[in-house]
């Protein structure tokens, strides 16, 4: 890996200048990498997330391996759902037990302190600090209060998320109590992993287009705002990641994120102008590029990389998660023609 990129991403979260933007992959910790597969062989995916040796493990493979500029903690937004009083299991889906549909089943979700039920995750980030000093930044993350609203009010993965959209109309009040139990757990949860040693963090909000703006602002936004202004106030960049959500760019520039996540559906040049060019941008690869030729993924990770050229800051990333099929010889091209790339 190339000397002096340490700092590389933290310096163009915060705007400021870098020799060429720096990289790394959603999901970059996961199925497309043999190595992974195979301690996933070993042990299932819950127990890989509990088990801070072997989590740890897994995070520093694709920097091993690519170099990336940097890690994010291996580690799933559903963790969190433990501590609120939900079974967590995958199959391969999530399966969550009984589903929050009601306001007496929202009562019985504990106001918790996460950190007791969390104790791996923190022990993850420590082990990452050690192992990773002067490589890479770490990355902590947490699902944007929403997402992890709309998994426990449906209990599973959704296709359209109708009982949580129900929810909202039927019973706000309800939606709200239960908002404001995951924004704070959600709020202890990050700031623990600040303090076990995370550098930037990111909220994953990946079920905000199903909302319109009046929803958006009033059930997603609004608890946002809040852990945005927490984590900051702590010293460390937040990027914030809502995906599908190009009809709520008003919205997404009030959270007050450091970075914003551009999914692969909005060219990074047109979203920074609706933007007003404020923001260091994070994104946006089609994950299904990498699925192509070599050529072609070289050409549109230029397209990238130029549309990214204006802006105020740039972090090259995928424009939504790695998918498992990827062949390992389509990162490296990605990750090439990043590291060569100059910003003029
Ligand atoms: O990015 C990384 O490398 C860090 C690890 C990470 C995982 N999940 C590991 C994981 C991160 C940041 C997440 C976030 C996450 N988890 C999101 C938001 C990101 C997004 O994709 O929009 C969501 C929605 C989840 C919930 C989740 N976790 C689902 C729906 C699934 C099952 C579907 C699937 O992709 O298989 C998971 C499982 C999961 N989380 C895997 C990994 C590597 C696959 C588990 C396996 O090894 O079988």
């Amino acid at each position: 890996m190339s000397a002096g990129s340490a700092d590389l991403f933290l310096r163009a979260c915060r705007c400021e200048a870098v020799e060429r933007p720096p990289v790394w992959i959603m999901r970059q910790a996961g199925r497309y990498l043999p190595e992974y597969r195979k301690v996933r062989s070993e042990v299932d995916f819950v127990t890989l997330c509990k088990t801070p040796e072997l989590a740890a493990k897994v995070t520093l493979q694709p920097i091993d391996r690519f170099g990336f500029d940097a890690a994010i903690l291996f580690s799933d937004i559903l963790v969190l759902a433990e501590p609120l009083g939900f079974e967590i299991a995958f199959d391969p889906g999530p399966q969550l037990g009984e589903p929050a549909r009601d306001a007496a089943r929202i009562e019985r979700i504990p106001d918790a302190d996460p950190r007791e039920a969390l104790g791996y995750v923190y022990e993850t980030i420590e082990i990452l600090r050690r192992e990773l000093e002067g490589r890479a930044p770490l990355i902590g993350f947490a699902a944007a209060p929403f997402t992890l609203c709309a998994y426990l009010v449906e209990g599973s993965g959704s296709k359209n998320f109708e009982h949580v959209k129900g929810l909202f109309y039927s019973d706000p009040r309800a939606a709200h109590r239960l908002l404001g139990k995951i924004g704070r757990a959600t709020e202890t949860h990050l700031a623990a992993q600040v303090a076990a040693g995370a550098q930037a963090i990111q909220l994953f909000d990946t079920w905000a287009g199903l909302l319109g703006p009046d929803l958006y602002r009033e059930f997603a936004l609004r608890y946002v705002q809040p852990i945005i202004a927490a984590i900051r106030a702590l010293g460390v960049p937040v990027i914030y990641f809502a995906l599908n959500a190009a009809h709520l760019t008003d919205e997404v520039a009030q959270s007050g994120a450091d970075v914003i996540g551009i999914d692969w559906r909005t060219p990074l040049d047109r979203a920074a102008e609706r933007l007003a060019g404020r923001f260091c941008l994070q994104g946006n690869l089609d994950p299904c590029v990498l699925l192509g030729p070599a050529a072609e993924v070289k050409r549109q990770t230029e397209a990238v990389l130029a549309a990214g050229q204006g802006l105020p800051g740039h972090v090259f990333n995928l424009g939504h998660g790695i998918l498992p099929r990827t062949p390992i010889a389509s990162v490296e091209t990605v990750v090439e023609t990043v590291r060569t790339h100059r910003r003029t």
